[in-house]
């Protein structure tokens, strides 16, 4: 790519990585035909749809009409292999909606990424409670529970993954389970939403406390996936960065509160439009300090991204990063383009530069690699980004938009 182009024009976003695989998953909990649609043309959709193949469903994947078909049969297989597993770590929410089918699961380990390596403990002590016997063999989580109860449990952080896990396992389990200081992110939302559509029994939708009362069967519905956030985030940094003009449809810009309103703190304008919303920046960005946080903090998913933006604004800013760790291993990739940023355990000094210079950088990871692609679009030459199949994992027909939208980029092999 090469950089130095005002990005111009519309992109529309499609529905969330974070949330259709885990639609997808909790399709396992009602027999027959569960449709998703605004479903994104990404490979972990892909490997998700193999993972449930696997396990006895059939799925189609019409990309034309961004839509999933899966098809529950009534007696599921409960093993998810390594070779997914690895492969793509959310595999890991096949585990809840599972145990409440089948008494019985058996997920690989998912063991360590690039972005370090994430724990699973509460998601295994929600199961405890609600009756399960969760052991680890030859890298393998198995869970067992003849029948799950209502539980009362409490997160010590309001983990996405594992709202999510106890939540399907709840709402098939006999009574009330509770579950305290859950993740509200909107993916979660979604998902309760989707549940409560095949007839669920949940309250509390978007507050930390869900309560959830099982029932005995559920049904197939057709849903549409809530629209990504951080892609429409990513695509409002894109805008400020450049000094463009972007108008991102298909996206809530209340789900992006925070993000947005640091780059009105930047500089930009941000307003509202039918479906979506519109970003132009007329300046040279000025640096603004970020903390990650659970939503409706700011989200880790971008952080990133604001790194690129902070590189090369007016000023320094601190950016702490409260998740991951390792996400700002990319740092180094971006100091290889001229930015200025140090970093001491999990806060970054970033400090502005009046320009970087184009070379070869590489992406560890989905988010990394889209910082290091908006480095690139204001980077004087030409950057390649390696290890760019990351950001296809996030980013549907990426790179069409941004060529659309007037950058210089082509994708290679
Ligand atoms: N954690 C534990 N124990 C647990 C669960 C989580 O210690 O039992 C820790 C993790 O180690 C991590 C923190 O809690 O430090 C956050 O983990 P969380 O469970 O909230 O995240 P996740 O479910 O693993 C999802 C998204 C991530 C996103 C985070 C935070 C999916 C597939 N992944 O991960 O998305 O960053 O929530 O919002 O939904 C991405 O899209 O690039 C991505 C990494």
């Amino acid at each position: 790519m090469t950089g130095g182009s005002r990005l111009v024009g519309e992109v529309r976003v499609t529905g969330a990585k974070n949330s259709v695989l885990k639609l997808m998953a909790a399709a396992l909990l009602a027999r027959g035909t569960t449709t998703l649609t605004e479903v994104p043309d990404i490979l972990d959709v892909e490997i998700m749809a193999e993972l449930l193949r696997r396990l006895g469903c059939q799925v189609s994947h019409d990309k034309a009409v961004a839509q999933v078909v899966i098809t529950v049969p009534d007696a599921l297989e409960h093993r998810a292999d390594y070779d997914l597993v690895r492969r793509m770590r959310a595999s890991i929410c096949v585990l809840g909606p599972l145990l409440a089918r089948c008494g019985q699961v058996d997920v690989a380990l998912p063991g360590g990424d690039n972005i370090g390596s994430r724990g699973l403990d509460m998601h295994i002590d929600g199961l405890e409670r609600m009756g399960a016997t969760v052991t680890n063999e030859h890298g393998y989580l198995i869970a067992s529970a003849a029948a799950l109860h209502g539980a009362s449990i409490w997160l010590d952080f309001p983990s996405v993954g594992a709202t999510e896990t106890i939540l399907m396992a709840a709402v098939l389990a006999k009574g009330t389970t509770v579950i305290d200081n859950v993740a509200r992110e909107p993916e979660i939302v979604d998902i309760c939403q989707m549940l409560t559509e095949m007839g669920a029994r949940i309250e509390g939708i978007g507050s930390s406390t869900l309560t959830v009362t099982g029932v005995e069967s559920l049904e197939p519905v057709t849903h549409r996936t809530v629209s990504d956030r951080i892609v429409a985030g990513t695509w409002a940094v894109a805008a400020v960065i450049t000094g463009g003009d972007i108008t991102v449809r298909n996206a809530n810009p209340d789900h992006l509160r925070i993000a947005l309103d640091k780059l009105t703190t930047a500089g930009a304008e941000v307003s509202s439009t039918d479906d979506g919303f519109r970003v132009v920046m007329r300046e040279r960005p000025k640096a603004v300090d970020i903390v990650t946080l659970p939503y409706p903090g700011f989200p880790t998913d971008l952080q990133p991204q604001f790194i690129a933006l902070n590189s090369i604004s007016e000023g320094a800013a601190l950016v702490t990063e409260n998740l991951f760790e390792a996400r700002f291993r990319f740092v180094q990739e971006l100091a290889r383009l001229g930015a200025d940023v140090r970093t001491d355990g999990h806060h970054a000094l970033v400090r502005g530069v009046e320009r970087l210079s184009g070379a070869p950088v590489e992406s560890t990871d989905i988010r990394a690699g889209a910082g290091l692609v908006l480095a690139g679009l204001v980077a004087e030459g030409v950057t390649t980004v390696y290890g760019a199949s990351h950001i296809d994992r996030g980013y549907a027909g990426f790179v069409d938009q941004l060529v659309g939208l007037g950058a210089t980029v082509e994708a290679q092999g």
